[in-house]
């Protein structure tokens, strides 16, 4: 490389603004804690719950065959879970749409489906959707998570209704099979 006297003043310079730039991150690392209204910490924290309970392994489209579509992130399955005896069950569109997702669900209806299974209209989710190992979550949690599916941008997108299980499923699904020898 030239050594030009720009250059060389570059790389004395270089240190110090290397210490700045270290300066300047850490004030950014230590600002959200202070600054970061509430609401947004909830947002976030929800956003962390949702990935590593892993909402979006069964409620984004195409995640249930490894080929999760950004386009759909939680906003629904066209492949489902059958329950033996009990009917065929596809993971619902989450995102605050409010004909095909979950816009007009307040947020304790949110956390009430979550925790205890129960929807607003009263059937019980089936158990496909993991209701009874969410139950542990605490109150602020269970808050969390509804609060950030409602900052969702909303995604218009209708899984397919449940079916019970003497009907014919209208997509594809998931199913027991019990090897025959
Ligand atoms: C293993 C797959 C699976 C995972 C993981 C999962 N769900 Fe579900 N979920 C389902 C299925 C299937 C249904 C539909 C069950 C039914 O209709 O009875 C459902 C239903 C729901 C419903 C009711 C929606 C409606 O319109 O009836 C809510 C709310 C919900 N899930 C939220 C969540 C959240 C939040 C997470 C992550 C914390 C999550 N689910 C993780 C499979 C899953």
């Amino acid at each position: 490389m030239i050594d030009s006297p720009a250059t060389g003043t570059l790389r004395r310079a270089a240190p110090l603004i290397a210490a700045a730039l270290g300066t300047a991150l850490l004030a950014l690392a230590a600002w959200p804690a202070a600054a970061q209204p509430a609401d947004d910490r909830m947002v976030a924290r929800g956003r962390y719950l949702a990935a590593i309970m892993d909402c979006g392994g069964c409620h984004t489209g195409g995640a249930l065959i490894g080929k999760p579509d950004p386009a759909l992130a939680l906003a629904g399955s066209q492949i489902g879970f059958q329950i033996p005896e009990l009917g065929t069950f596809y993971p619902p569109n989450l995102t605050p749409d409010r004909e095909t997702g979950l816009g007009a669900w307040s947020e304790a209806e949110i956390v009430a489906a979550v925790r205890t299974g129960v929807r607003p209209d009263g059937r019980i989710l089936a158990p496909a959707m993991p209701w009874h190992a969410y139950a542990a979550l605490t109150d602020t949690d269970a808050l969390a998570l509804a609060r950030y599916l409602k900052s969702l941008p909303p995604v218009r997108h209708a899984a397919p209704p449940p079916t019970g299980a003497s009907e014919t499923p209208p997509a594809p699904y998931f199913a027991l099979v019990v090897p025959t020898r």
